[in-house]
Parts: structure tokens; C-alpha cells; sequence
């Protein structure tokens, strides 16, 4: 399992081809990438976290290549990189070690490159099957593109997941309805489905800053999420986490560690930390420029220009907020282990009024919302954390 004292690492790559209107993820375009150097400076700075948070020779039990678009990543990079992880740490026998892949032909040529560097799980970008949605969406790559891509994955990784974007503008509950019947009708065994944000900073949000894009308002959009739940629960692909569906056995362990508060290192531009230390919760964020990232840990072995120590109540928060997002809810046990008990970081006279009500459900070890719960995750959260 994801959090028995194990730990995961994250390694942001910032490339992508083109910057997509919706997305404000730490992602740059760029002509000239020094692959060798940037191989290199991942590999600094992987040594320097397994020292500041005392991992070295300690259990790994997943890495996650995010961006940006890693597939634009050589594939050299990629193997050197989990072959020094392989020196520094104690592989975990079913280590999963995930990259994301965007689905144009250039990338799927490299896939089985990617595989023999040593990742064995592939999460795919495809965001939509409709043609005009991967224009509106400014994709690189058509749906047949797409599927070919995902075809090829399937064929060489034994674990691929695949992003989808719906509640887009214009697009109707009916529409969604038998778009999601299609891509459940592909097999996965893990999906990632997000309703389109707008997102401060990007294209999408000052358009629509200038009256020139609406998105669903929150009735229908709560349409769609229900839609969402239902047709992939009863495919056999229920949600475990807001936005994640997963067949049994099948949900993405380096995420259950961001969920469940456990611990996980983070390189790369923009990537963040957070481990626990000698009784205090560590974050550490990395710079998000990709040249001074290069530049800083160049000089000085790492490019952390945030580093917090949390307390032991913050941290009851952040599995709080982290694990409300879980079907299966808060390890409340695992969290009294580091904050205490829950009396000092939870209102339970206002959990058990919730529970009457039919919003939470608790035992003695476990919080998880209910269907009815979940719209109003803010709004509980804000009631029954003790600050
Ligand atoms: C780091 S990005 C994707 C990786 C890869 N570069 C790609 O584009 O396929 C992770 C996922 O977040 C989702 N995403 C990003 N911005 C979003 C937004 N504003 N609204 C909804 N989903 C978003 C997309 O589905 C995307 O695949
Ligand atoms: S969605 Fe993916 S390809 Fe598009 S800009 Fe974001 S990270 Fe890059």
C-alpha cells in the first residue's frame, strides 16, 4: 500500500509543444532542451532531497515523471534518472513508476523507448474524442491520433490510464453522455475525468474575463458529475477519488500517497515535497522557471526556494483536505499517529450532527463524505477543523 512508511517520488518535466488555452500547469515551450544537462541536475537534486528528508536506502514505492509532457522527455533522461533513483533508494518489488505521454505520432514512436527506460504505468492525455473539442481545446494531435497512440500503449505498458476533459462550453449532458460511453467502452482500467476549470493566467480565463466563454453553471455542472459517477461505477470503473476512477485494484498509487498526506520528494521546476522529519512536516517547493531551476541547482545542488516546517496540527489539515477527496475517506488512526487526537484538530460534535444529517460517514477508524456530502467538501471543511 501506498503510505506503510514508504515513500514516492515526483520529477516534473516543464516542456510541452505548444501551451494549451486551459492550462496553467508549470509547462513552457521551448526550441532547445540540453537533454544530457537536464538529466544531470535531476539527478542533483534527487540526492539532495533523499539527504534533507533522510531517505537514502529507504523503501520507494513510486515515481511519477508530471509537466509539462515528459513523452518530450529523451528517453535516456528518463532510464538515467530511475536508474540513479534505483542506486539512492530500496525499490518497493511492485514499485508502479508512471509518465504522463501526450498522444501525437512523434511521441508514440518513442513509447517503447519509455518502456525500457523502466516505466510501467502510462497516463495519456486525450481529453476529448471530438474532433471540434480538440480544436476548441487547442490539442496537437487528432482522436484518431489518439486512439492509435493508445492502442500502442496498451501493447507495451501494463498499466495505462487516460485524461479527459468534459463540461467544456456549449457541450450538453447528452453529448458527454455518449462521449463517456465511448471511452468506457475502450477497456481502461483507470481514468482520469476533470470538468473544465478556468484557471487564473490562461487563455480560456481571460477570455472568458471578456464575456467570450462560459462554462456550464453549477446545476448543470453538478449534472455532469453525476452523470460522471454513475456511467463509470456501473462500468466497473467507479470513482476512488473526485475526478479518479479506477477498476478494483487499479487506482494510482502515487496519487494515493498526495491523498492520504503520505510522504513523497519532488524535483524538478515547480515540483514540491513534503515529508515528515524529525517530528515537523517539511515542504519543500523548487523554482518554476526552467532556466534558473537549471541554473540554481547547478550552483548549488538543488533549487528549493521554499522550505516550511509544518506543525502537527497543519498537517491534520492537509490529510484532512487531501483525504475528503477519497471515496474511501481519512485514515483518522494514521492521522492521530502524527497530530494527536482527533479531539484537538476535529469538532466531533459537529461530525456527529454532519453524520445525522447525512453528509459524512464515521467509524472509529475512518471520515469519508457521502454522495450528498461531497458538493459541500468546503463547507464541511471549514466547520469541523479546529484551528
Ligand atoms: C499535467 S496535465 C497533462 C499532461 C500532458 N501534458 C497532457 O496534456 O496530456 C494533466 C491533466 O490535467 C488536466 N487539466 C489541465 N488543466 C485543466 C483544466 N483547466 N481543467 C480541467 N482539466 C485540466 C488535463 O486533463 C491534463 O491531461
Ligand atoms: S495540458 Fe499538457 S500539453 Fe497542454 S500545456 Fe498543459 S501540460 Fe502542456
Amino acid at each position: 500500500m501506498a503510505t506503510s512508511g514508504a515513500t514516492a517520488l515526483y520529477v516534473h518535466w516543464p516542456f510541452c509543444k505548444a501551451k494549451c488555452p486551459y492550462c496553467d500547469f508549470n509547462s513552457h515551450v521551448s526550441t532547445s532542451v540540453d537533454h544530457p544537462r537536464w538529466a544531470d541536475q535531476l539527478k542533483r537534486e534527487l540526492d539532495h532531497m533523499a539527504a534533507l528528508s533522510e531517505r537514502r536506502g529507504q523503501v520507494l514505492s513510486s515515481i511519477f515523471f508530471g509537466g509539462g509532457t515528459p513523452s518530450l522527455m529523451a528517453p535516456e533522461t528518463m532510464a538515467s534518472v530511475i536508474n540513479h533513483a534505483a542506486e539512492v533508494f530500496h525499490f518497493a518489488p511492485d514499485i508502479e513508476i508512471t509518465m504522463e505521454a501526450n498522444p501525437t505520432s512523434v511521441e508514440a514512436e518513442k513509447l517503447a523507448a519509455f518502456r525500457g527506460s523502466g516505466a510501467n504505468r502510462l497516463s495519456m492525455g486525450i481529453q476529448s474524442l471530438r474532433r471540434e473539442a480538440l480544436a476548441f481545446l487547442g490539442r496537437e494531435h487528432s482522436a484518431d491520433e489518439a486512439m492509435d497512440a493508445l492502442a500502442l500503449a496498451r501493447e507495451l505498458f501494463p498499466r495505462v490510464s487516460a485524461d479527459f476533459i468534459y463540461a467544456r462550453p456549449q457541450q450538453t449532458e447528452a453529448e458527454w453522455q455518449a462521449e463517456l460511453e465511448e471511452i468506457l467502452a475502450l477497456g481502461l482500467d483507470h481514468l482520469s475525468l476533470y470538468q473544465l476549470t478556468l484557471e487564473p493566467g490562461t487563455a480560456f480565463y481571460s477570455q472568458h474575463q471578456r464575456g467570450m466563454l462560459d462554462l456550464p453553471h453549477d446545476d448543470m455542472a453538478r449534472g455532469f458529475y453525476d452523470l460522471t459517477q454513475s456511467l463509470t461505477a456501473a462500468s466497473g470503473c467507479p470513482a476512488y477519488e473526485v475526478s479518479n476512477h479506477a477498476a478494483r485494484g487499479q487506482e494510482s498509487q502515487h496519487n494515493l500517497m498526495y491523498w492520504s498526506a503520505g510522504d513523497w520528494l519532488g524535483i524538478g521546476p515547480g515540483a514540491y515535497g513534503r515529508f515528515w522529519r524529525d517530528g515537523k512536516r517539511v515542504e519543500t517547493r523548487s523554482r518554476r522557471a526552467p532556466q534558473s531551476w537549471l541554473d540554481d541547482v547547478t550552483r548549488q545542488g538543488h533549487a528549493i526556494d521554499q522550505l516550511t516546517h509544518d506543525e502537527p496540527l497543519d498537517y491534520a489539515h492537509e490529510a484532512m483536505m487531501m483525504g475528503l477527496r477519497l471515496t474511501r475517506g481519512v485514515d483518522l488512526t494514521r492521522v492521530e499517529h502524527y497530530a494527536g487526537p482527533r479531539a484537538h484538530w476535529l469538532n466531533l460534535a459537529l461530525l456527529d450532527q454532519l453524520a445525522e444529517d447525512g453528509l459524512i460517514t464515521m467509524t472509529d477508524d475512518h471520515l469519508s463524505l457521502t454522495a450528498k456530502g461531497q458538493p459541500v467538501l468546503n463547507a464541511i471543511l471549514g466547520g469541523v477543523l479546529i484551528t
